[in-house]
């Protein structure tokens, strides 16, 4: 998902060519603000902590883009393209560590797990608004 600093930012289409050019493929996209309820269902597992309500307020704050991607170890291959949480210590070359400094204000999030993004994907999308399809270059890719 891109967050409200990433739109803000004017780098939706930056984040995007970084995966697709990776070799991923996109299967869902959504454009949204993020009401309190949904913000709180995905970031529930924070509930409690200190940030928490910080968090929902910035996630909420503008709009966002949720995207679902396939390849191959999709989820911790964007993971490192993402760079670590505080986007003062990613790495250059990944999206934080390119575009922010901030711990909040990271630009992207993005699954920890299978099962996280299992659980993610419902939250945003219906299964019939992933679209299945093959693209071209997946020989190349596997
Ligand atoms: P994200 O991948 O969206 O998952 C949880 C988010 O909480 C994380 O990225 C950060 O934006 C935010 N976060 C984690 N730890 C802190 C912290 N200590 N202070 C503020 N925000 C945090």
């Amino acid at each position: 998902m891109v967050k409200p600093d990433g739109v803000g930012r004017g780098l939706i289409g930056a984040c995007i060519q970084r995966f697709e050019q990776r070799g991923l493929k996109l299967v869902g996209m959504k454009f949204q603000q993020l009401s309190r309820e949904t913000a709180e269902a995905h970031y529930a597992e924070h509930k409690g902590k200190p940030f928490f309500e910080d968090l929902v307020a910035f996630i909420t704050s503008g709009p966002t883009v949720q995207m679902v991607w396939e390849g191959r170890d999709a989820v911790a291959v964007v993971r490192r393209m993402n760079g670590a949480t505080d986007s003062s210590q990613a790495d250059p070359g990944t999206i934080r560590g390119d575009f922010s400094l901030s711990k909040q204000r990271n630009i992207i999030h993005a699954s920890d797990s299978p099962e996280t993004a299992a659980r993610e994907i419902a939250l945003y999308f219906r299964p019939d608004e992933l679209v299945n399809y093959a693209l071209p270059t997946e020989d190349w890719l596997r």
